[in-house]
This record gives structure tokens, C-alpha cells and sequence, in this order.
């Protein structure tokens, strides 16, 4: 009996012990181990060297127009527009679904600080609920009986009872890559009209139900920071089935400019938001490798999960039922009579080269963010007590590295 049965007493050493063997079997003995670093073994240098011998390394340029092509060839999703990063592909979702000060925005405390970010950029306030156990995403079921007390619909409008401010959004995010249970929260959306956003910076190559994650949400948003699945150095985009969106979402990441040979005229306050042509050049050779790196990373967390098996003190975090995760990040999950020694745990790693991280501060817990209106958060803050963040990178323990980076 792996979890949930009586564990043996034993020192935090003893505990630790089988977590750093079964580590050790799986990252091999090169030291230091990073969490994510990028991989660069395709068509990258053709690419970039074809943006400098051009000339074209800006914010026009072939490269981004294939870059998005390749993104809805493999999403499947019909528009995909390419950003300077991830939280400003998220800021470009919120303002189109409709955003505005004074609205609250639904979205899991267990986050990254950008997804939080991005609403408060609109002047609207998050408002942070708890997550699932075991997708780590928003909890369907959870939010669902928290709506059911806060919310009221007035005509098409839901509101905050208890705040009078319009609910006007809900920011759900897939978390380490595993997709949170997309048809319940978009079922939930529909029945309260609150805008579905997906976060999906880390979960480029997860599928929920045999579709690509970012088709639940009217927008969706993906990263390609330098420790995510594919990296543009940095970047993003935004995804929409909507063309009318995807047509505003252009306009408003190219300052609003109309379209003149040689005139400058904006027709609004908008961004210069727009991914240059190096950053979309190193992207298509990345998104070349896509489907390889997505079956690498699957391949390192079954070995993890092997490695892991035996070990009473925690399990790795496995996909979600009805999805195929891209498995970004492989988590460890302390068993919770361990949960003290996560930190123990994370100090010996380090110690040894191992870069492991714990998960993100809870939004609930930052100081700008720490008098939102929020449900209870027992499940996220006892995750957060519990995960550790292991080395995932597309090479990690195996023997051919790779990578440019030392
Ligand atoms: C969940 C989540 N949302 C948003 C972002 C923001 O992406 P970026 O770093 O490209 O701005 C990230 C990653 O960095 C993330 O992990």
C-alpha cells in the first residue's frame, strides 16, 4: 500500500533517502539538473541566421505569419496570433472578452502571478477560487456550489451578490500542463454567461477528450517563455476560433494602426504587443519538434512514475483522466504525513544540483492580492504544502543532451 495507509516511523533522512534513489535513477549522475531548460536540436540556428542575413528581425516578417499557421495546424484552433509573451497574451484575452474596471474575474489561486496580473491590468479584480486534487485546475464541482451561493444572473449579466460587481470571466489554467475538466467549467460558463478564458501557457501539446486545449475558451492564451514545452526566447499567442476576434486581437497588439503604406493613424489606446520576427523565426523550428518533445516528456514521466512507485513518502502527479498531457513539469506529491519535510526535501536537492522548485505562492497569499474576493482554499493550500516541481526539461537523464545551454 502505496498512500493513504499507516507509514512506518522514520527520520526525515529515512524519509528522504528512497526520494533522492529513485531521483537519482531517473536524472543519471550529471550535475547540475535544471528544471526546464530549452532544447535546441532542429532548424533554429537556419532560421535566426535567415532573419539576420534579411534583415527582417522585427515585428513584420515571414516568420511570424508561419509561426501562427503552424500553431493552428496543430492546435487546431482556426486563429492563433502571435504576442511578445505569455501574460500579454493574456491581457489581450481578457480586454476582448470584455473586461472592464470594476469587474472580478473568476480564476484558481494555484497560478502563476500573470494569470492574477492580467485582470488587474484591465482594473478589474481577481477573484480566486480553489482547485481539484487531481487535475490541479479550477474545481468544477466546487465552483459550481460556490456560484451557486454568490452568484445571480441579471438579464446576461452574472454578478457578486456579495460585492455587487460584475463576474465577468473565468480564467481556468492548466496546470504543469495537465488540462483542467474543461467540459464542466465551460457547461458552468454557458449557464452563468461568464466569458471562458483558457490559460494554456503551459500545456502547448495537451489534449482533453482527443481535442487540443485553448477550443473551450472564447480565448486562449500559451507561452513561449524560455521554460516552456517550445520558446521563442519570449512569446506567446493568443487563440480564438472567433475571426472576429482574432481580427481585434491583431489591431489591438499592432497599436491600433490602420493599415496605410506610409500614414500613421491609430484608431485607439493599444499595444505594441506584436512577436519580432527572430523571436517567431526561433519558434518554427521549435514548433517543428513539437509532437518529439511532447513524447519525450511522456516518456520522462513514466519513468518517473516508475521510479516512484515503491516510494511510500509521495507520488509523481499523473494526467487527468480523458486528457493527454504535455507533462511540462513532472511533480512529485508529498504523501501528507511528509508535508514538513518539503523544504528538507527541496534544500538536499538543491544541495546536490538538482534543481527542483516548490509550486507557486498561492495568489491568495501575495500581498496585492491578499484582500480579493476568494472561496476556501483548503485543497490549494494543501497542495502547496505538498508539491515539488522536478526537472522536466525534454533531454533531462538522458544521455544525448542536446542543448546549447551549458
Ligand atoms: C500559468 C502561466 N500563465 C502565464 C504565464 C506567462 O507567460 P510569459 O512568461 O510568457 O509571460 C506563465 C509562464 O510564464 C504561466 O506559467
Amino acid at each position: 500500500m502505496l498512500h493513504g495507509g499507516s507509514l512506518p516511523h522514520l527520520t526525515p533522512e529515512e524519509t528522504l533517502a528512497p526520494i533522492l534513489s529513485a531521483l537519482e535513477s531517473v536524472l543519471g549522475s550529471a550535475r547540475p539538473v535544471a528544471l526546464h531548460q530549452p532544447h535546441f536540436a532542429g532548424r533554429e540556428w537556419d532560421y535566426v541566421k535567415d532573419c539576420l542575413d534579411t534583415g527582417w528581425v522585427s515585428s513584420v516578417g515571414a516568420y511570424v505569419t508561419r509561426l501562427e499557421t503552424a500553431l493552428q495546424d496543430y492546435t487546431g484552433v482556426a486563429h492563433a496570433l502571435a504576442v511578445v509573451n505569455g501574460t500579454a497574451a493574456l491581457h489581450v484575452c481578457c480586454l476582448l472578452a470584455g473586461v472592464i474596471a470594476g469587474d472580478e474575474v473568476l480564476l484558481p489561486t494555484l497560478t502563476f502571478v500573470a494569470t492574477a496580473n492580467a485582470v488587474s491590468y484591465c482594473g478589474a479584480t481577481p477573484h480566486l477560487v480553489d482547485v481539484s486534487p487531481v487535475t490541479l485546475g479550477v474545481d468544477a464541482i466546487r465552483l459550481a456550489a460556490y456560484l451557486e451561493d454568490i452568484a445571480e444572473l441579471r438579464g446576461d449579466t452574472c454578478y457578486n451578490r456579495t460585492t455587487g460587481h460584475p463576474l465577468r470571466a473565468l480564467i481556468v489554467m492548466h496546470t504543469f500542463g495537465h488540462p483542467a475538466e474543461l467540459d464542466a467549467l465551460a457547461e458552468l460558463c454557458r449557464r452563468y454567461r461568464i466569458v471562458l478564458i483558457e490559460d494554456a501557457a503551459e500545456a502547448l501539446g495537451s489534449f482533453y477528450r482527443d481535442q487540443h486545449v485553448g477550443q473551450w475558451g472564447l480565448l486562449s492564451a500559451v507561452s513561449f517563455n524560455g521554460n516552456k514545452i517550445v520558446t521563442t526566447g519570449g512569446g506567446g499567442a493568443v487563440l480564438t476560433n472567433d475571426a472576429a476576434l482574432a481580427q481585434r486581437a491583431r489591431h489591438l497588439t499592432t497599436t491600433a494602426k490602420q493599415p496605410h503604406p506610409w500614414a500613421f493613424v491609430h484608431d485607439q489606446v493599444a499595444y505594441n504587443y506584436r512577436l519580432p520576427n527572430l523571436n517567431a523565426a526561433l519558434g518554427c523550428a521549435q514548433l517543428e519538434q513539437l509532437p518529439d518533445f511532447v513524447s519525450r516528456k511522456r516518456a520522462l514521466a513514466q519513468r518517473y512514475q516508475h521510479a516512484f512507485a515503491a516510494v511510500a513518502a509521495g507520488h509523481i502527479v499523473n494526467e487527468p483522466q480523458d486528457t493527454r498531457s504535455n507533462y511540462w513539469l513532472n511533480v512529485l506529491q508529498l504523501h501528507p504525513a511528509y508535508g514538513h519535510l518539503r523544504d528538507a526535501l527541496l534544500e538536499t536537492c538543491q544541495a546536490r544540483g538538482i534543481l527542483v522548485r516548490p509550486a507557486w505562492e498561492l495568489m491568495h497569499r501575495l500581498p496585492m492580492y491578499r484582500d480579493c474576493p476568494r472561496m476556501d482554499m483548503s485543497t490549494a493550500e494543501h497542495l502547496e504544502r505538498h508539491l515539488v516541481c522536478l526537472p522536466s526539461s525534454v533531454d533531462t537523464g538522458s544521455v544525448d543532451t542536446g542543448s546549447e545551454h551549458a
